[in-house]
């Protein structure tokens, strides 16, 4: 039990961190511009970002815990997950602003197996939202699934 409570810590630790740096800053400039699916999905990933960045902010204790607003989040990240977002990327779908990576179609099949694994651990999110000490490990999954596709079909952030 100790020892599983530790790997969570670790684990969180990393995981603000690296959420710092992934969700803390919304490149408004570079996408200025963006038109069509492109624009869509981007703006779908904003929604993302705005509603982990809230968490985050849950849990580094900058606002209170808020079970409604993690379930609302959890409900937006849903709705545009799994078949939505593998519709935002119909092959080939690159122009000036975009940091998809072309690697997305060359494995689409592993692309589009994050964006369902993502809905499946929103919907966990989601049931989960109640009380913080539940949360903390849905949200955890969550932001790898988020991290493990970004990793591999997002071009690297220098923010
Ligand atoms: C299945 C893959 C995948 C998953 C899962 C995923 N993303 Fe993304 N995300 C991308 C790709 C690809 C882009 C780049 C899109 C583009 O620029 O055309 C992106 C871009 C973004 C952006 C930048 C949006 C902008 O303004 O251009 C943010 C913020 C973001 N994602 C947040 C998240 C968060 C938060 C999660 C998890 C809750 C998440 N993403 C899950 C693939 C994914």
């Amino acid at each position: 039990m100790k020892k599983a409570t530790k790997t969570i810590g670790i684990t969180l630790g990393v995981c603000i961190v690296a959420g710092g740096a992934l969700f803390g800053a919304v490149q408004l400039q570079a996408h200025e511009g963006a038109m069509g699916v492109t624009k869509e999905r981007m703006d779908a990933m904003k929604s993302f970002g705005e509603a982990v960045g809230a968490m985050s902010d849950m849990i580094k204790g900058k606002i209170a815990y808020d079970g409604a607003r993690v379930k609302q989040g959890a409900e937006t990240i849903k709705t545009h997950a799994g078949e939505k977002l593998i519709a935002f990327f119909p092959e080939g779908s690159m122009d000036d602003h975009t940091e998809a990576l072309p690697a997305i179609w060359l494995d689409f099949e592993k692309f589009s197996n994050l964006a369902a694994e993502l809905q499946i651990n929103a919907v966990a999110l989601e049931a989960a939202s109640e009380s913080q000490d539940t949360f903390m490990p849905a949200f955890i999954d969550l932001t790898n699934t988020c991290t493990a596709c970004h990793t591999k079909f997002r071009e690297e952030q220098e923010d």
